[in-house]
């Protein structure tokens, strides 16, 4: 047991009367007087009450925004406003040192570009303890909604030899010498002397792995970290990133549907339920910030309510085909507001997702049964030939935040989509082999964590939501 009380369990059950001690990190200190000490264990800081008399001047200027500090004495009632309780010292130890003037967390709000560049503390401040809390609580709620829902949690390779999504933006992993690569005859780096005996990369998906599992264990999922060398430098990509993605035999598209809805539903009502503190600070933070925006790029429902509404309502569900209709008819494209052409067959951009959800459905949406040759080659054939049994869930402020389908089950026709699409059947001869040994229908999605964490947490920027991002030209920390 630890020999100190953490902050959150003095709030939700004081011991008034009781002589407790805390530790944490000061985040004012006034009047020589009254300190704020926060331990990250919730939003809230405690009063720490000193008689100055008892210390020294020379001790009362260690005491900085960002010292380390333990306390201890009587837990009160606070006579003052703005606090509930108070801690009346009897005993002060200054654990670490803060100099005030190098410090750069000051108690006054920074951009968050500006704490980008300072990641190993950022988690000091107000925002990015309430989004870090946040994150483990939506955390927890994956892996409750599965345990409760028969899931297995299944731990599928980082290092991988094949290319699930096909998509070839991989990371290579390798212990050759760059510098003195070992060649073949024809001129070809020799591959068969690296570390694995052949070339491997880090993974992009989980899901391969997760359909041999559920085609034995039904219902498995995986939530790790997954890689894509994209250049994308965007606010909603990652060089690395979280994904959660459950794989279920038996289930159909529309089992599938059903799953990734009452999942995400269920992850936001666990955080309405579980972080409200944490959620209302940020709810007035974006608030504020708005203020300094335009109206048009203001937040049109305050944050708590935009998640009780997702929470609340079922998502508007469409073909792809549909949705292009919609879009060909939106006062958008007569406009010619969209930038990237709208016809039958095109890769939805972004701006055409955000139309739909935020303008059109004003809801979050899921699209169905997208042109096969812009998605992966395991996404089920549907009869018409065109069209593939995919489904993306698109939500307001973020566009798609789940990427799934039934997959192909057919044998002959999985085949041919590895030749269509290019895929050497060598590289993944034990993906096909499932289909030969009581193939079933099955399906599954993937959602990307830190889409989930930008979503509940009203974050703008998907660097602010993971503590450490990894973005091209960057891998700072
Ligand atoms: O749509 P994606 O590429 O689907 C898959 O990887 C499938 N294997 C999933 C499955 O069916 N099991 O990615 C799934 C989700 C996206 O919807 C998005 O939320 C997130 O992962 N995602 C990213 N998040 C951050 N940075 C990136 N570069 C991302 N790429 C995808
Ligand atoms: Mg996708």
């Amino acid at each position: 047991m630890p020999d100190h009380s953490s902050v959150s369990t003095l709030f939700s059950a004081p011991p008034l009367g009781n002589t407790i001690t805390v530790s944490g990190w000061v985040r004012t200190f006034r009047n020589d007087q009254f300190i704020a000490l926060s331990d990250g264990s919730t939003i809230r800081t405690l009063q720490i009450v000193i008689r100055k008399e008892n210390f020294d001047d020379a001790f009362l200027k260690r005491i900085n925004t960002g010292t380390s500090i333990r306390a201890t004495g009587k837990l009160e009632k606070s006579p003052g406003k703005g606090q509930e309780i108070e801690l009346i010292t009897e005993e002060l130890n200054i654990l670490g040192d803060c100099d005030a003037n190098e410090f750069p967390i000051q108690m006054k709000r920074h951009s968050l570009e500006f704490l980008r560049e300072k990641a190993h503390l950022r988690f000091r401040t107000n925002t990015f303890g309430a989004v870090f809390r946040i994150r483990h609580h939506l955390a927890f709620a994956i892996h409750k909604y599965f345990n409760d829902h028969g899931f297995f949690y299944l731990h599928a390779p980082v290092i991988t030899g094949s290319d699930a999504e096909g998509a070839g933006e991989m990371f290579r992993v390798t212990t050759l010498d760059l510098n003195n690569l070992p060649k073949k005859e024809d001129g070809r780096v020799d591959e068969s002397l690296d570390f694995f005996g052949k070339s491997t990369h880090l993974t992009v998906s989980g899901q391969l792995e997760a359909e041999l599992a559920a085609l034995a264990l039904s219902r498995v999922y995986t939530f790790g970290p997954t890689f894509r060398a994209e250049n994308s430098n965007t606010s909603r990509h990652l060089a690395e990133f979280w994904m959660i993605e459950p794989e279920v035999a038996f289930n159909d598209l529309v089992a599938n549907m059903d799953l990734a809805e009452d999942f995400l539903r269920y992850c936001i009502s666990y955080a309405l339920m579980h972080c409200k503190e944490d959620l209302e600070f940020l709810q007035e933070r974006e608030i504020s910030e708005d203020k300094m925006k335009p109206v048009e790029e203001r937040q049109p429902l305050p944050l708590l309510q935009r998640l009780q509404f997702v929470s609340n309502n079922t998502f508007e569900r469409l073909t792809y085909s549909e949705a292009i209709r919609v879009l060909l008819d939106s006062p958008y494209y007569k406009k010619k507001k969209f930038k990237f052409p709208v016809e039958w067959g095109i890769d939805l951009q972004s701006e055409h997702e955000r139309y739909l959800v935020e303008k059109h459905f004003k809801k979050p949406v899921i699209l169905t049964n997208y042109p096969a040759a812009i998605k992966a080659f395991y996404m089920r054939l549907n009869e018409d030939g065109k069209t593939v049994a995919a489904m993306d869930i698109l939500v307001p402020g973020i566009g798609e935040i789940i990427g799934g389908s039934q997959r192909e089950e057919r044998y002959d026709v999985l085949r041919r989509k590895c030749q269509q699409f290019q895929i050497d059947e060598e590289s993944i001869w034990w993906y096909l082999e499932t289909r030969k040994f009581g193939s079933c229908v099955h399906a599954g999605f993937g959602l990307g964590f830190e889409r989930l964490v930008m979503f509940v947490t009203g974050m703008q920027n998907i660097r602010d939501v993971i503590p450490f991002p990894r973005t091209p030209q960057n891998a700072a920390f």
